[in-house]
């Protein structure tokens, strides 16, 4: 989602504020921009689409200057357009924006009786009104700009230039994270301290509603009752190394092929080395003395809870909800007295999992994220973190991120299963001892690609296509058509396989394909008879099992993609190999952007 980069030097910025944004690219975004006070006040450069649009635009009209701000812009309150890019500029301020304004109409309706004209239909350009309007009144730069800010309904993190020659860079969070770096004679802002790693790894996180004022050389930093107030500088935990694509066409190819040394070392560091058993954490009191489980998160986060729900119940006999967080805040749930609470995320920013999180918090219930960005908000808010450790993921469709945290709720429901005396030491070591062969599994996973490169091209001449599945592949196949629809944009829906022939059997024409996930297991023969229903109808069958399971399928199954054995809690790990191989390769056929899909952002940080 959007991305802010700010910095203020006594050396040329435009360069690098292009850099900042370049690593910002991973959050997905459809226009960009900068703007720098160059002496003569303030100017700007801004170009809709891919941030090669704004090298150009800035190619064959450069502008430079010793302080300035940039962003990449997802579109929420108006089209993706030059117009309205950030940064927006109204008489000497110019500002950026992350987050949606809320109450924009009524102060935009109020600064036009005042004869402000709006040259965008944005949210955000408001900001730079009304911080021009104090100004115009005669308060001082950051009396203005702590003045709009006041003003403010909704969430954001906005940076500011404010006054045609001032070397300073304005900045507020509320709901949107935001971080100030320490240079060498420099000072930066910026959405994510990633963005900020080329330049500087000492940051200070701003919490909510806190404002800063930044100079070449300090930080004042100020809480939300504007009492000045001291950040701990902290050394942000990224590597200044642009995760990059390797020998990869892709981010989405890097990250799927990197899931078996993810899986180890997230695997490895939850389980004690002396004891060969669970390490839980901070968490394990909670789960140890909760009577309900909730489990909240978004998209694939949310695939990943409903898998574990099949985990907990079966092992820990422990009442699992699962909620999709845009829902769960605004439905009034009744909350147990002595509940625990999961949030998953990859990026611990996800604006609906942070605002059920913290409506969970005020409950008294206890709170665990299972988070993979360890300084998120998420993470610093929740009472305990259990981390994946897949590393950055920068494709926008989550792939390493979703098998570490299923990698992550398994040792969850077994270290959980084990201290509520579900199971015991051996039935504990045995399954961690079939977890332990995941970076085998999944390597060899990794070696039906050719398979899945074949099949792709069928896939994406389909109209339409089908992923069914039962028990804990039903999640997965909910997850293999989220994968294939946000990357190939083909129409892809999932349903139980059980469910069919409630409804959506009718869809099903010659040649429909219907990829149906059924290793062996004791579901297996049933989903296997869901498959008969759909061959007879004209269905083009794609199984993915293993070699037992392959037996069962009739000749009438176009395509079989056979997996190693799974035992214990490793299926929906495996399974997820080809399901994201078959998204790949079929985003690949069709030549879209499968690491910065239309209208998707990596971080969704609005609601
Ligand atoms: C799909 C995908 C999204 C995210 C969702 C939650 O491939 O990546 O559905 O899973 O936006 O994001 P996080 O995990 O950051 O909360």
């Amino acid at each position: 989602m959007c991305g802010i980069v700010g910095i203020v030097s006594d050396r040329p910025v435009s360069a690098r504020l292009v850099e900042g944004l370049i690593r910002l690219e991973y959050r997905g975004y459809d226009s960009a921009g900068i703007a720098v006070v160059n002496g003569q006040g303030i100017v700007r450069r801004r170009a809709p689409g891919k941030i090669v649009n704004l090298q150009s635009e800035l190619n064959s009209a450069p502008i430079d200057g010793t302080c300035g701000i940039a962003h990449t812009r997802w579109a929420t309150h108006g089209r993706p357009n030059k117009e309205n890019a950030h940064p927006h500029q109204f008489g000497s301020v110019a500002i950026v924006h992350n987050g949606i304004i809320e109450n924009f109409k009524p102060l935009r309706e109020e600064l036009a009786k005042c004869g402000h004209v709006f040259a965008t239909q944005t949210d955000s350009e408001v900001i730079a009104h009304l911080i021009q309007y104090h100004l115009d009144k005669g308060l001082s730069e950051e009396a203005a700009f702590l003045a709009a800010v006041e003003r403010l309904e909704g969430a954001y993190a906005v940076a500011a230039l404010v006054g045609d020659s001032n070397q300073t860079l304005f900045a507020a969070r509320h709901g949107s994270p935001l971080v100030v770096g320490f240079g060498d004679g420099e000072m930066f802002i910026g959405s994510d301290a990633f963005a900020l790693a080329p330049f500087t790894k000492r940051v200070l996180y701003l919490e909510e509603g806190d404002s800063a004022v930044v100079k070449i050389n300090d930080v004042c930093v100020r809480d939300k009752a504007g009492a000045l107030v001291t950040r701990e500088v902290m050394t942000a935990n990224i590597s200044a190394v642009m995760a990059d694509k390797g020998n990869y066409r892709h981010f989405m190819e890097k990250e799927i092929h990197e899931q078996p040394e993810a899986l180890a070392r997230t695997l490895a560091a939850y389980v004690d080395s002396d004891t060969n058993l669970p390490m839980l954490g901070d968490a394990a009191p909670f789960l140890k003395s909760a009577d309900r489980l909730v489990a909240i998160a978004c998209g694939t986060a949310f695939l990943s809870a409903s898998v574990a729900k099949y985990w907990f119940e079966a092992l820990c006999g422990l009442h699992v909800e699962t909620d999709i967080a845009s829902e769960f805040r605004y439905r009034t749930p009744a909350l147990p007295d002595h509940g625990a609470a999961l949030f998953i995320s990859q990026s611990g920013e996800t604006a609906d999992t942070l605002a059920a999180m913290r409506y969970c918090k005020r409950a008294g219930m206890d709170t665990i994220g299972v988070l993979n960005a360890p300084e998120s908000s998420i993470a610093r808010e929740t009472s305990a973190v259990l981390r994946t450790l897949a590393g950055p993921e920068i494709g926008v469709a989550s792939t390493k991120a979703f098998t570490a945290q299923l990698a992550v709720l398994a040792m969850c429901a077994l270290g959980t299963a084990h201290i509520r005396g579900r199971l015991s030491e051996d039935e504990v070591k045995a399954h961690i001892s079939a977890l332990n062969a995941l970076p085998k599994l999944v390597q060899q996973a990794l070696q039906t690609k050719d398979q899945c490169e074949a099949i792709a091209p069928t896939l994406a001449r389909a109209k339409q296509i089908f992923f069914i599945g039962r028990g804990v592949y039903y999640p997965l196949a909910l997850e293999g058509a989220l994968k294939l629809k946000e990357v190939t944009y083909l129409p892809a829906e999932g349903y139980a396989a059980g469910e069919l022939k409630h409804g959506p059997i009718a869809l099903i024409e010659e040649g429909t394909p219907v990829v149906v996930i059924a290793p062996t297991d004791v579901l297996m023969e049933k989903t296997i008879s869901n498959v008969e229903e759909m061959a007879a109808r004209g269905a083009n069958v794609i199984a993915i099992t293993d070699a037992a399971g392959a037996e069962h399928f009739t000749d009438r199954t176009e395509n079989i993609i056979i997996l190693p054995d799974m035992t214990g809690l490793t299926g929906p790990i495996v399974t997820a190999i080809p399901l994201q191989l078959l998204a790949y390769y079929t985003a690949l056929t069709l030549g879209t952007n499968m690491d910065q899909p239309r209208n998707l952002a990596k971080s969704v940080t609005v609601e």
